[in-house]
């Protein structure tokens, strides 16, 4: 979604030249312009692949077979760098970037596939505009499949619930969501991605939330965080907005409230209840978000929020009257038995892993797990 194909734009002199099918393996394992390439950028790209400190030559091979899809394969290192007919393309490697530099065929493909980070301001000219996608992802390799393809990734402190099974986000720690921040972060590269601040960490004055906030952005690599923009919080965002720390505000339901509300209840039935959800939203936007995640109200106070509000509303349980939606990952995807009523189940993974896991016991219980071609074989004297 965000790899606009940019014109024009070719890296390495070598790719000047036209390719046809005679000159472009010679165009592609050219060394020339690498010199200005430093270590530190292949070791950058090798990260962006996912490798990771203390990873297996096999884990990384598998890495890299799995990125072969896309045309991505290894950085070679400071001096060398591989390229590949791979699906009658050439491709040439460089950090960051994958470069088409001619075809099997001849043809004169000039095609730059370049990783770009969504910003904050990039959401914020989605209001009104083509639909905000947003997700939670905890975990590194449920963020590796969600980045790129949803704008916003969300490190929610659901992950109390979600993970921890925790009965609400009460319990959530800053320490937590640092852990589960670092590994969502540094697994992607295209899809902005926001640390929820947890509850107790920011609400009693703007220094504090400072302090979480910016603790969780140095230590995270995250892009922003998100408040619940309760009574008081919207001084707080405006702190943070000014100091360089970009803000989602969260009104509606907010589950950090759940003990003062007797549960995770819909807003919005009542008069007050609208007042607070609007007065909220509003405070939020002046203050500085850049977003606004509404949550749990009826469609009218959500499309009431939405056009009062210069920043972009994430609806969940909200209706379709906002700029965007996001759901929990881990609900969408039929994890659990029970799920609120706005949640859309897109696979069956409680059935899918329940049906493995029986399939596994059996096969393990019955010898026939693992075999031959499972094990490791000795190779004698061979090296
Ligand atoms: O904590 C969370 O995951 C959230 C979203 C569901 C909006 O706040």
């Amino acid at each position: 979604m965000r790899n606009a194909h940019v014109k024009g734009q070719v890296p390495m002199a070598s790719a000047q030249t036209h390719p046809t099918p005679s000159n472009v393996a010679a165009i592609a394992t050219s060394p020339s312009g690498l010199g200005a390439i430093r270590a530190r950028r292949a070791f950058a790209f090798e990260r962006r692949l996912g490798f990771r400190g203390g990873m297996t030559g096999m884990r990384k091979r598998h890495l890299l077979e799995s990125r072969r899809d896309d045309g991505i394969l290894p950085w070679q290192g400071r001096n060398s760098y591989r390229a590949s007919i791979s699906n009658g393309r050439c491709i040439r490697i460089g950090p960051n970037r994958a470069t088409v530099v001619g075809s099997a065929q001849g043809s004169k493909v000039s095609l730059q596939k370049k990783s770009k980070r969504i910003s904050v301001v990039d959401v914020r000219r989605r209001k009104g505009g083509e639909k905000l996608v947003c997700l939670t992802a905890y975990t590194a390799p449920v963020a590796e499949l969600l980045d790129g393809q949803v704008d916003v990734i969300l490190v929610g402190d659901s992950l109390g619930m979600v993970i921890y099974g925790l009965p609400t986000t009460v319990g959530v720690t800053v320490e937590m969501m640092i852990q589960h921040g670092r590994a969502v972060a540094s697994a992607t590269n295209q899809s902005l991605v926001a640390v929820d601040l947890p509850f107790g960490s920011y609400e009693r004055s703007p220094e504090q939330a400072h302090e979480t906030a910016s603790r969780i952005m140095r230590e995270t690599g995250c892009q922003a965080v998100k408040v619940e923009a309760c009574e008081g919080v919207a001084r707080s965002i405006s702190f943070l907005a000014r100091r360089g720390i970009p803000v989602i505000g969260h009104v509606g339901l907010r589950p950090q409230a759940a003990n003062v509300d007797g549960g995770f209840k819909v807003k919005g039935r009542s008069q007050a209840e609208r007042d607070v959800a609007l007065a909220e939203a509003t405070e939020a936007d002046k203050a500085g978000a850049f977003a606004i995640v509404v949550e749990g109200v009826t469609p009218d106070i959500a499309q009431e929020i939405t056009s009062r509000v210069s920043c972009p509303t994430i609806g969940i349980g909200a209706s379709p009257n906002c700029d965007g939606q996001i759901l929990v990952t881990e609900d969408m995807l039929g994890l659990f038995e029970w799920a609120p009523k706005f949640v859309r189940h897109y696979a069956s993974m409680r059935s899918v892993i329940r049906d493995a896991v029986a399939a596994y016991s059996r096969d393990v219980r019955c010898g026939n797990f693992p075999k031959t071609e499972e094990l490791y074989i000795f190779r004698g004297n061979e090296a």
